[in-house]
């Protein structure tokens, strides 16, 4: 259902790159809710991708740019108000690699040039977005900016690697540059922590179906879905949420707040073989 709440605003949104993608959501539901869109991922992406069949869906422009390179964000920036006749309105952040995982180089065998390619690609490529966009003066007063993260920037998950490192950055990039750009611009800065979902990227997390499955069993409300994020992304991005800035706010079902749910607990506990309980079926702890 949608409820034009993005009537007459002009977005830019980074990271669709096939119809899994939470970015893909997020343009879809943007451009039911009214809105006008860039759409915009890296050369390669763009031509590998199925970008096309998302632009005609949403009637939006392909502007290519790698988000690490200041200069095709600062042409993305110029060419997205000439093509949507003015100002931009929201930004999404949907961008994250990690050549590391990619890999197969465990955390304790990181490869520095891949982590500084991970911390680039992941988060510091936020602050050359906003900055980038600041310096243009593109965003209109009230605009918000949005980069989607994960609650191993707060809490260790095997197998996460270094992009848990990049994720605690991102998280406080939007602390850092909110301030800013809230007293001089009005212009919010948020991140939305979001539940393990199929993608590409998150099919690339060693043991991704074991923590998907973790997750929705801790999360009363069970995971979120990449719809459901992009239905939060549009409230964000929306008139609805105009004082909520550096915040970084979970979209997880309730995960979070958990330390051990019923369905978590019956799971684990069917993990121990008769070997490790009594005879009155009890499990043997140590
Ligand atoms: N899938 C999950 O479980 C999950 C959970 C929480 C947060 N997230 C975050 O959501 C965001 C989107 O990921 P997704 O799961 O939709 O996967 P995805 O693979 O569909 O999206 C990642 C995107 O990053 C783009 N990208 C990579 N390098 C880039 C560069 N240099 N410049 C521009 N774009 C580049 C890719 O082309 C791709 O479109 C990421 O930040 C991810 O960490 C994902």
């Amino acid at each position: 259902m949608a409820y034009n709440l993005l009537k007459g605003k002009r977005g830019i949104i980074f990271g669709a790159l096939n119809d899994a993608s939470i970015a893909w959501k997020v343009a879809e539901r943007a451009s039911e809710e009214g809105a006008q869109i860039v759409l915009t991922n890296t050369p390669v992406a763009c031509r590998m991708g199925t970008i096309d069949e998302l632009a005609k869906k949403t009637n939006a422009t392909i502007i290519p740019a790698d988000a690490t390179s200041v200069d095709d964000l600062e042409k993305l920036f110029v060419q997205a108000q000439e093509v949507m006749g003015g100002k931009i309105d929201f930004v999404l952040h949907s961008v994250a690699m990690s050549v590391n995982m990619r890999k197969k180089r465990t955390y304790d065998d990181l490869d520095y040039g891949f982590l500084n390619k991970t911390l680039d690609i992941s988060a510091i490529s936020f602050h050359k977005m906003i900055q980038t966009a600041k310096k243009l003066d593109a965003i209109n007063e009230n605009g918000s900016i949005l980069a989607l993260s994960y609650v191993a920037a707060q809490r260790t998950f095997f197998g996460y690697n270094d992009m848990a490192d990049a994720k605690s950055l991102l998280e406080s990039i939007a602390r850092s540059f909110g301030y800013i750009y809230g007293r001089e611009k009005g212009v919010r800065v948020n991140t939305i922590s979001q539940s393990p979902t199929f993608t590409t990227a998150g099919g690339g997390i060693k043991g991704f179906d074991g923590l998907y499955d973790f997750s929705d069993r801790m999360s009363p409300l069970g995971n979120a879905s990449a719809d459901e994020c992009a239905d939060y992304c549009v409230v964000m991005f929306s008139d609805l949420t105009k004082k909520v800035t550096m915040q970084n706010l979970y979209h997880d079902g309730g995960f979070s707040s958990m330390g051990m749910s019923l369905r978590g607990m019956t799971q684990y506990e069917k993990s121990f073989i008769d070997e490790n309980r009594d005879e009155n079926g009890k499990i043997i702890y140590g």
